[in-house]
């Protein structure tokens, strides 16, 4: 990649004056606001912290765009965790039922930010994507997908044992993430700025995930018992536990995305089926853990 193409400015979503000065010296024609306490659990742990970057954040980012006479368009990455517990399928008309500090001041953001600012500043363009779950091998550790994911390739290779997770069957959309960066630069190429759903429309429980995932590694997992004390095995070996630490004090139990709006006003359309994503992911792990395993040996 062409180093000049990318400059990186320091800043922080706390910090106004940062971001003016990110916006005067960039002058963008663009704008993703992308920055985020992006998990869910922790919200319940740091609420201040959601409510400060994901809140606030929007806030100074818009108002530091609004004072430095630019008029970029700007991409507000909204989430499905804003659908909390309102019934599947969701779209755009589906009510806003959060249940987590993370969904609240998201949804607070979306409503006074986006469509409240749409209405008082004429000129202003923002936009919204109601983002469902999406994943590729560079997802973060402690998220669900690539915590089985980089845990089962290492029980595969013999360097873990076993691995614990929460509630097993939470329903989510898991997409691939690089089809929903398209969809946000789709959105900010539109005249008009709107809102869309952005989803696969499939749903998938986390039990299933960890099922695919061995199946991607040639390995069947086998459950027993139940509750706190259900297991995942392979063969006679105890793989998976599960541990309450790893539930929410209020869970979104049920999410999968309608992206109809999205298909047919911007054409946007999921590259990869779930089986495809899971395979992706787990052959990823692997692959890079045996890299590892060669230069160390
Ligand atoms: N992280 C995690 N760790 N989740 C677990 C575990 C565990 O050990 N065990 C079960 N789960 C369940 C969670 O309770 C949840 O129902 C589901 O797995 C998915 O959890 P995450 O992968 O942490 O994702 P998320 O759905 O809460 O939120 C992600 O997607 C949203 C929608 O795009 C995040 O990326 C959010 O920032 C994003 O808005």
């Amino acid at each position: 990649m062409d180093r000049n193409l990318l400059r990186v400015i320091y800043g922080d979503m706390r910090d106004a004056a940062a971001l003016r000065r990110a916006i005067d010296s960039s002058k963008p024609d663009e704008v993703y606001n992308l920055a985020a306490q992006s998990d869910v659990g922790i919200s319940f742990m740091c609420p201040e912290e959601a409510a400060e970057i994901n809140y606030y954040g929007l806030g100074r980012l818009v108002h530091a765009v609004l004072d430095s006479g630019l008029q970029p368009k700007i991409y507000q990455a909204s989430t499905s965790e804003m659908f909390g517990s309102s019934k599947p399928p969701q779209n755009e008309k589906t009510p806003f039922k959060p249940v987590s500090p993370y969904g609240i001041a998201k949804l607070r953001a979306y409503e006074d930010f986006v469509v409240g600012y749409r209405k008082k500043y004429s000129k202003l363009f923002i936009c919204s994507g109601f983002l469902f779950n999406h994943e590729s091998p560079r997802r973060g550790e402690h998220f669900v997908t690539r915590k089985i994911t980089i845990s089962l390739a290492k029980i595969k290779l013999g360097l873990q044992e076993s691995f614990s997770l929460g509630n097993l069957d939470a329903l989510r959309d898991w997409g691939y993430a690089p089809d929903y960066v398209q969809a946000m630069w789709m959105m900010l190429q539109q005249k008009t700025p709107k809102d869309y759903v952005i989803g696969t429309g499939k749903q998938h429980s986390v039990r299933h995930f960890v099922e695919a995932a061995a199946s991607a590694l040639n390995m069947q997992v086998e459950w027993k018992g139940k509750g706190l004390k259900e297991v995942g095995m392979v063969g006679d070996k105890v793989v998976l536990t599960i541990n309450k630490k790893f539930y929410r004090p209020v869970e979104v139990n049920s999410l999968c995305g309608d992206p109809s709006k999205a298909r047919r006003e911007i054409s946007w359309k999921p590259s990869l089926t779930f089986p495809e994503l899971v395979e992706l992911m787990a052959k990823s792990d692997l692959v890079q853990l045996q890299r590892e395993q060669k230069m160390f040996s």
